[in-house]
């Protein structure tokens, strides 16, 4: 978490529009003609608040909301500093998630992957111990299981599989790659799981879905991590 002010945050990737808008708002439903239900809030540092009747207009995508209501919004999730817009999902700045402290580490493998017989293969280990909910988790305070840890992911050692090996190390600095949630494989609470970046974790067989050969794998997976705002543009100077 970032301990910038939640206002500014908001101005960052928002600018005010003026007139009247015929239009509703994503978060709340009203017309942007009429103020967001919510109330400003008195800013602890000072500094300018929001107004209710402010509406915003995302400086990329261009959607536009109440301010305050986008305010709420992320008041009530990570407050990281990132925002994503309701509408269309553009994330701006960097999104982080909640994976607790684990290892990723990387290995390299001579045998081929069914599906990419001209290349070896990446081996990417999981590792992340059981320990104790923190104020971003669903039980703050409450014990979190690992199941199935050590987990062992495999990607063809060729230039699409290393692309995907760089992007997968950037979400899970960024605490993308897995949540403390509810494993909807075996219903268990409180426990580590995937966090829809999907990863084959079978190797030479696809029994599970979950394994080669998929010839659509690497672009899949890429369009996940893009949806989580992790590109190539990440690689970029700003
Ligand atoms: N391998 C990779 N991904 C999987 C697997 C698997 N064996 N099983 C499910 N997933 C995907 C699902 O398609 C879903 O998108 O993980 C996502 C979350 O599913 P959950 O069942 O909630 O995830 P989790 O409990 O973490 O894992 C299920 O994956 O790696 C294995 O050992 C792990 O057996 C466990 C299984
Ligand atoms: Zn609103
Ligand atoms: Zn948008």
């Amino acid at each position: 978490a970032s301990a910038q002010r939640p206002e500014d945050v908001i101005q960052r990737y928002m600018e005010v529009v003026a007139g009247v808008q015929d239009e509703d708002c994503i978060i709340c439903m009203d017309q942007l003609s009429n103020p967001s239900g919510y109330e400003t809030q008195p800013t602890e540092e000072g500094g300018p608040s929001i107004l209710p009747g402010t509406v915003g207009k995302f400086i990329k995508c261009g959607h536009t909301l109440h301010m305050l209501c986008m305010l709420a919004m992320y008041n009530n999730g990570t407050k990281d500093g990132s925002l994503q817009c309701p509408s269309c999902k553009t994330i701006y700045g960097e999104k982080t998630g909640t994976q607790p402290k684990g290892k990723m580490e990387i290995y390299s493998i001579a045998q081929s992957l069914p599906g990419h017989p001209d290349c070896g293969t990446i081996q990417i280990i999981y590792s992340i111990p059981p320990g104790l909910q923190g104020p971003e988790h669903p039980n703050p305070g409450q014990p979190y299981t690992c199941r199935g840890f050590p987990r062992f992911c495999f990607l063809p050692d060729n230039d699409k599989g290393r692309k995907v090996l760089e992007l997968l190390k950037v979400a899970w600095m960024r605490r993308l790659i897995f949540i403390v949630g509810t494993s909807s494989t075996t219903g268990e609470p409180d426990t580590v799981v995937w966090n829809g970046i999907h990863h084959k974790t079978e190797m030479l067989s696809n029994m599970s879905g979950h394994g080669y050969p998929d010839p659509n794998y690497l672009d899949n997976v890429l369009s996940e991590l893009a949806s989580q705002g992790v590109t190539e543009d990440c690689f970029k100077p700003p």
